[in-house]
């Protein structure tokens, strides 16, 4: 057995958010988690509204220290009892990059060259550098093409790519994404997956994609499912969306081939509603009607 040390590794952590009414502490909302990602992995993170995504993904980027428990990431320990240096918070923090739901809120300039540049010009990086990172950026975003036009004149979906832009420019190991699709139309939301997909599987930048698209937590390698401040479900997108039973059992949704394959399957279909690949279940049924008498 390798001994690989995972990129990220979370130990019996617990937050709670701190109560307005300090003699009535609030209740944790995460509530000892235990994971691990190793560098590379693409992670889908599903979960209802308030069940803790949001929080996780602060606690890994280390805007939010966990109440108990150990953090480590590219095995620092950010939670050791000795406090970090600004330094090295820094630095945690340029290693994980995060995109977040509105791309209104992440411009900050009025260039979209600029925009991409701002990240890489607050780590000190020089000039020419910067300038070859920007370029390279866009070029990875796929929009190189707009990089002297103003972001407000842009589609959402390519707001959100330059968002991304500038976070790789940073040059980060992993990626955040936290509902970076939910405010985007059909089209918007296929661009920024092409791109998230593209960051992982060519460039190896490990993602943790936050999302309620079950069809987008198709494409990751690993989906976390985490219900009420704990990890419900943890396995391979065809692991967890196989159990159609469990997850609707926290009112959460399959994936629209599931859906399909597994209510034939409860009509006494002899489909595999565990199969994720639309083609290959639309040739199944092509062929269970070709079978078919009459
Ligand atoms: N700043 C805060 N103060 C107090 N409670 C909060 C704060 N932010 C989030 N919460 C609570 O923590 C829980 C988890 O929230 P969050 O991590 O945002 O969930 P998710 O991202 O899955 O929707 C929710 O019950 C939410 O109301
Ligand atoms: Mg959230």
């Amino acid at each position: 057995m390798s001994e690989k040390t995972p990129f990220i590794k979370l130990e019996n952590v617990f937050y709670s958010y701190e109560s307005d009414d300090e003699t009535v502490p609030l209740p944790p909302v995460l509530k000892n988690i235990n994971l691990e990602i190793e560098k590379g992995t693409f992670v889908a993170l599903l979960g209802h509204n308030g069940s803790g995504k949001s929080t996780l993904a602060k606690l890994i980027n280390l805007i939010l220290l966990p109440t108990e428990g150990r953090i480590t990431i590219d095995g620092k320990d950010i939670t050791a009892s000795e406090a970090l240096t600004e330094d090295e918070v820094y630095d945690v923090r340029r290693k994980i990059g995060m995109v977040f739901q509105n791309p209104d809120n992440q411009l900050v300039a009025t260039v979209v060259e600029e925009d991409v540049a701002f990240g890489p010009e607050n780590l000190g990086i020089e000039p020419s550098e910067i300038r070859k990172r920007v370029d390279d950026a866009l070029e990875t975003v796929g929009m190189s093409a707009y990089k002297k036009h103003s972001p407000h004149q842009l589609s959402g979906g390519q707001k959100q790519r330059i968002a991304i832009a500038g976070i790789i420019a940073m040059m980060p190991e992993c990626i955040v994404f936290d509902e970076s699709t939910a405010m985007l139309d059909p089209g918007g939301r296929k661009e920024v997956m092409n791109t998230i997909e593209k960051l992982n599987r060519e460039m190896g930048i490990t993602i943790i994609l936050i999302t309620h698209n079950m069809d987008e937590a198709i494409k990751a390698d690993r989906v976390v499912v985490i219900n009420d401040g704990v990890i419900y479900m943890d396995g391979t997108p065809k692991e967890v969306f196989s159990d159609v039973q469990r997850l609707r059992t926290v009112g959460l949704d399959v994936p629209q081939v599931t859906e399909v394959m597994y209510e034939l399957h409860g009509m006494g279909m002899p489909v595999d509603y565990t199969e994720l690949d639309e083609k290959k279940c639309a040739d199944a049924l092509a062929e269970l009607l070709r079978k078919k008498p009459g």
